[in-house]
């Protein structure tokens, strides 16, 4: 039987990650949805749309292309941009415009279609409560910011980045406070999401704790 899986959570919990990670194991589908959020406002601001405008935002999406490859990157208007949108600006830029609820509306129909097939393990900050609220299997997934903060300088580093701490901290917990706290579908956990607080887990201790959830819900039907 294949089911559909949504993976919920503030930035940096490891979302993406796991995600990769279990869509390899279970041989489903990884759709990272938040990278079409970010795809959005890069195309937006390489195009001079004004990201404060609501209805220029939606109008735009409506003009162009989104999709995947079969690497499962992501294209606007088959340009290859899944190396362009993991800069700080497009970070907090994304999460600006994922404010609009029509902007939503149009990703949010998106990622149904895709997902309607079956297969899939959607991550994001509204997939069990609004995208796939039928999804057998809902996760929210979290980390304190510290940690959230000193992996993404990890990270960093292994980029050849340097960072500073407090930094990254703070703007974490200022796309945290943005996502959290806006009016169209704020990143919340569903009534019937299992919690995984990641903290000081392994990504191995996480996802062998989803893959027993997946095993559970599947003998279970
Ligand atoms: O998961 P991410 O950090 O790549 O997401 C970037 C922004 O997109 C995030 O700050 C909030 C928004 N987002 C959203 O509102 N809903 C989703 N399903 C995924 C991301």
């Amino acid at each position: 039987m294949r089911i559909n899986i949504a993976i919920d959570g503030p930035s940096g919990s490891g979302k993406s990650s796991i995600s990769k990670i279990l869509s390899n194991k279970l041989g489903y589908t990884h759709l990272d949805t938040g990278s079409m959020y970010r795809a959005v406002a890069f195309a937006c601001l390489k195009n001079n749309i004004d990201v404060k405008n609501e209805a220029d935002i939606v109008n735009f999406i409506k003009n162009i292309k989104i999709s995947f490859n079969d690497k499962n990157e992501i294209l606007v208007d088959n340009e290859n941009v899944s190396s362009l949108i993991r800069t700080n600006e497009i970070s907090m830029l994304a999460s600006d415009i994922s404010a609009f609820a029509k902007v939503r509306e149009l990703l949010v129909e998106m990622q149904k279609n895709i997902a309607s097939k079956k297969g899939y393990i959607l991550d994001g900050r509204d997939i069990g409560t609004v995208v796939l609220k039928d999804a057998e299997v809902k996760i929210f997934l979290t980390a304190n910011s510290e940690v959230r903060a000193y992996r993404r300088m990890l990270q960093n580093k292994e980029l050849g980045i340097e960072s500073d701490f407090e930094k990254i901290k703070k703007d974490i917990e200022a796309r945290d406070y943005q996502d959290i706290n806006r009016k169209a579908s704020p990143l919340k956990k569903a009534d019937d999401a299992i919690l995984i607080d990641a903290s000081y887990m392994t990504i191995d201790e996480v996802v062998n704790s989803i893959i027993d959830v997946i095993e559970m819900r599947i003998k279970n039907d």
